[in-house]
């Protein structure tokens, strides 16, 4: 049984709700947790957070080498978490440096610091299905395409379908994610999330400890940050829609994703810690279910308590934003013996009830 544990954005949304899990499953472990509080994600002077007595929290930025190695030769981990990132698709546009140094070189960093100690047997890293693009489609013969990336002109003219190959024969249809289709990163977080991949799996060659690559899809619940405009759509729409507002949807509704509740994701991360998966294993974790954001907005109206009108489909659109999301979830359950198990009526629901007590309550 695994008893130090190093988490790097461990105070983050999908991090404080696994150092909890952790702590269910071995209440013995020691956990270490860096993070760096992102003003982005805890608002200016954030308060330290509180972990369950025994959890050592550091404030420290991954893009800091001396600091990250400080924290990894204090803790001496045998599994680390990677979960520090800087999470916004459309915010990696205008800030490629920043998201490079936390999510490129606070993953090289990690790996030094980790090199140095020798303690670490597995890394299990918060990987996201952005890397797949715009995915796979199969066409009319049921071969499988990696769609090809939308162009602004053809979007701006309101068609929103997702180009393929030219030998793809038509009708397609959208397919899950899963590991086997070629990467397709299409923005600079995208870019940056695979590199972390190659990273940790090519350096893990040889070396005592394994990579696992969790590719999350969109993970949403109680806890993510109402304030961060940059990521997290649901809790960006709660926000709006508790402040009185209306929600743009954007393109014509039916961008769909796979929405996956915290919890799912967490039991995901600590299966990876329990079950024994070879190196270099990238796995799919989502719901298995796609929902168009329209059907989703609707229903966070109503779990809300509000009329589900609110919104006007606005046809704007952005650059990075892909059409259609959803996991192959069955590698996952193969591999880590897991499988999600809450439905998205109850995790909306869950999200609805938070966001509004956290709405009378917090400055946001
Ligand atoms: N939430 C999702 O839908 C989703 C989807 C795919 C992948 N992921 C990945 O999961 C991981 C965790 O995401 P989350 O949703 O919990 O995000 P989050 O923003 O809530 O948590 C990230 C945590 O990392 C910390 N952090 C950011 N930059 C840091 C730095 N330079 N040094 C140290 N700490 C830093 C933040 O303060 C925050 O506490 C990320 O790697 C993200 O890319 C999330």
């Amino acid at each position: 049984m695994t008893k130090r544990v190093l988490i790097t954005g461990g105070a983050g949304f999908i991090g404080s709700r696994l150092v909890k899990a952790l702590l269910r499953q071995d209440p013995d472990q020691q956990i270490w947790v860096f993070d760096n509080l992102h003003p982005q994600v805890h608002g200016d002077n954030p308060a330290s957070p509180v972990f369950p007595e025994g959890v050592h929290f550091v404030l420290g930025d991954v893009a800091d080498a001396e600091a990250l190695n400080a924290v990894v030769e204090k803790s001496q981990p045998e599994l680390v978490y990677h979960l520090a990132a800087e999470t916004g698709t459309g915010q990696s546009y205008d800030e490629p440096t920043r998201y490079c140094a936390v999510n490129v070189l606070g993953t090289t960093h990690l790996i030094e610091a980790l090199r140095r100690v020798d303690t670490t047997r597995r890394v299990v890293l918060a990987a996201s299905r952005a890397v797949y693009g715009e995915g796979g489609y199969r066409d009319a013969d049921g071969v499988e395409f990696v769609g090809l990336p939308r162009q602004p002109q053809n979007m701006a003219e309101g068609d929103f379908s997702v180009p393929l190959p030219k030998n793809a024969r038509l009708p397609a249809t959208p397919s899950a994610s899963h590991a086997g289709l070629p990467p397709a990163p299409a923005s600079v977080y995208a870019s940056t999330k695979l590199m972390q991949e190659y990273l940790l799996c090519q350096a893990g060659e040889g070396a005592e400890w394994e990579a696992t690559i969790l590719r999350f899809q969109n993970v949403y619940g109680p806890g993510q940050s109402l304030r961060n405009p940059y990521t997290g759509v649901l809790s960006i729409f709660a926000r709006q829609l508790l402040a009185g507002g209306q929600l743009a949807i954007f393109e014509d509704g039916d961008i769909a994703r796979d929405f996956v509740f915290v919890d799912d994701v967490v039991a995901a991360l600590v299966c990876a810690s329990i079950n024994p998966v070879t190196h270099g294993s990238i796995l799919d974790i989502g719901s298995g279910e796609a929902v168009t954001i329209l059907d989703m907005a609707r229903m966070l109206m109503r779990a809300l308590g509000l009329p589900d009108n609110a919104y006007s489909v606005t046809g704007q659109f952005r650059i990075g934003d892909i059409r259609y999301a959803c996991a192959d979830v069955s590698a996952a359950k193969g591999q880590l013996k897991w499988s999600p198990q809450v439905s998205i009526q109850s995790g909306v629901q869950q999200l609805a009830d938070w966001a509004k007590s956290e709405f009378k309550t917090a400055t946001l």
